[in-house]
């Protein structure tokens, strides 16, 4: 057997759930966040073994610095902390220990945390499982809830998210895992959530579980901005919370009161509490409020209520609810992300494209010109909407590569010398370099490389011929083409629409793909210019 620690940390914390978030706290490496110092409760000194209610957690990890975090950290949370290095030696710990609950990795070596669970419940042993899991390893994280694991945490998380789900699981009482309805439930939601790409989408599968399964006669979501706290109402329905304007003002109170304490709240008769400062003729008679919490900040605050007379929500719904707004909230946090990183994508496309035309004086709005023809000719010949968009990006990128190319040749007035072609012609083949270090323009790569392929095998960079040439670097050629033939060059004036067409005519089979110069002639039938709308916003759907 590996190496194993017992570790006790006592806590004389009572609200270990209660410190407040803040979306810009200090990161470990891993994404995970600890507790600042001064929010860590203080620990009497070291005690040599855990009191007999202790509740023992088995982490299995077989990355050491992070096991040693993870251990760290639940030990001051007052839990007695067992490792293990991978599932192998986590089975070897639960036959000579009682654990209460195992926090294990997915992938590791030797023995994985799926087949892990599958010899666990083979054994007949009885810990509650939560796996620690990243979006590459989420099938495998569902498979395992099939399995009977009682819940599974998207990485990167933070360690107050964990505590969260360890504390709510150990508490429960009736394992998440022995509720085969919920956990179907569970799985369904997750599903129906890695289909949406948008957060108001996330949002609305959020409110339509809670509203199935937790049977609500009101429901209030407000969205964080993130931004100031800025708090939108997205959604309120029910009658004493659209049609009270006490239990309104009551609302956003308790919305205002959670968003700082960052705590989910259920309140009612049962809990002891009464739903206080509710003046008479108000229906209310319990309500659950939580926040929506990810690892950057809080995205949201989702309140429901039951009206007087109607069962009273109870700490088990509160922990229900807890579970769907934790599962929503990287779902939102990643689209955001996504959403930004479209935007700084397309500054940087922008900027390429300006960098090229910058250097090449004939050249300026040629790229945003071809980009535009592209795509009305993509769409012409009835590319997909996704191929637009990489039509379009690469319209914007396709000469990149000149980046690398002398002035001097760039911009030369008269013909260039056979030693000087040869240089021009390895502008693709430094653009493709340069885009294939873009991971999210991967797809735009063989536009650029191929935009100088002839049909008839002619071009260059590789010789390549007819359909061996990618449609869309097919497409991308006879737009970049007609730009040129209708732009001043340094090498020839103008040409009229008239013009062009027919040196497309002429050039078709030979240079261009007949039936694409076919379709774009078509397009150019009242030989006007044809409007193109301005380069702006997204090049490419990043997700
Ligand atoms: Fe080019």
């Amino acid at each position: 057997m590996r190496q194993q620690s017992l570790r006790w940390h006592p806590s004389s914390c009572s609200s270990r759930n209660q410190w407040p978030l803040t979306p810009h706290d200090a990161m470990r490496p891993h994404g995970i966040r600890l507790p600042h110092a001064e929010e860590m409760p203080v620990t009497p000194p070291h005690t040599a073994m855990p009191p007999p209610d202790t509740r023992h957690i088995l982490i299995v990890e077989d990355e050491p610095a992070l096991r040693e975090a993870y251990a760290e950290a639940l030990g001051m949370q007052g839990y007695a902390v067992l490792t293990a290095a991978n599932g192998e030696d986590a089975l070897l710990v639960l036959e000579g220990n009682a654990v209460d609950l195992v926090l294990s990795d997915l992938k590791m070596p030797r023995l994985g945390g799926e087949e892990m669970l599958r010899e666990i419940t083979l054994r007949g042993l009885s810990p509650a499982v939560i796996f620690l899991t990243g979006y590459g390893t989420i099938e495998s994280a569902v498979n395992c809830l099939k399995l009977g694991a009682a819940d599974y945490l998207l990485k990167p998380f933070d360690m107050l998210q964990l505590f969260k789900k360890i504390a709510l699981e150990l508490a429960s009482g009736s394992c998440l895992r022995s509720k085969g309805g919920r956990v179907r439930e569970i799985e369904s939601f997750s599903e129906r959530l890695r289909g949406q790409n948008d957060s108001a989408e996330v949002f609305k599968v959020l409110l339509t579980q809670v509203q199935r399964t937790l049977a609500p006669q009101a429901m209030a979501l407000f969205s964080c901005s993130g931004q100031a706290g800025a708090l939108s109402p997205l959604f309120l329905w029910g009658p004493s919370f659209r049609e009270c304007p006490q239990t309104r003002s009551w609302l956003l109170e308790k919305v205002a009161l959670v968003l700082g304490q960052c705590g989910a709240m259920v309140l009612g008769p049962q809990m002891g509490k009464r739903v206080e400062d509710l003046r008479e003729g108000v229906r209310l008679g319990s309500a659950a409020v939580v926040p929506i919490v990810g690892m950057r900040g809080v995205y949201g605050v989702l309140a429901l209520g039951r009206d007087q007379g109607s069962t009273p929500y109870t700490r088990e719904d509160l922990r229900m609810l807890n579970v769907y707004t934790g599962h929503a909230a990287p779902f939102l946090e990643s689209i955001l992300s996504s959403q930004r990183f479209r935007g700084i994508s397309a500054e940087v496309v922008t900027s390429y494209a300006q960098a090229v035309e910058a250097k090449d004086i004939y050249t300026r709005g040629h790229s945003e010109r071809v980009s535009g023809y592209a795509t009305l000719l993509g769409q012409a010949l009835g590319v997909a909407d996704r191929d637009l968009e990489i039509l379009r990006t690469a319209g914007i990128l396709h000469d990149i590569g000149k980046i690398g190319i002398p002035d001097g040749i760039l911009n030369k007035p008269s013909g260039l010398t056979p030693e000087e072609f040869e240089i021009m012609k390895r502008h693709p083949v430094v653009g493709r370099d340069i885009i294939s270090r873009v991971s999210s323009l991967e797809e735009v790569v063989p536009l650029v490389y191929h935009h100088h392929e002839w049909f008839n095998g002619q071009g260059y960079p590789t010789g390549s011929s007819g359909a061996d040439i990618p449609l869309l670097a097919r497409i991308l050629s006879v737009a970049d083409g007609f730009e040129a033939l209708t732009s001043i060059r340094s090498y020839h004036e103008a040409m009229t629409v008239s013009q062009a067409k027919q040196v497309l005519s002429e050039g078709a089979g030979r240079q261009w793909d007949p039936e694409i110069v076919d379709a774009w002639i078509w397009q150019l039938r009242d030989d006007t210019l044809p409007e193109i709308s301005e380069f702006k916003g997204a090049p490419l759907d990043l997700r």
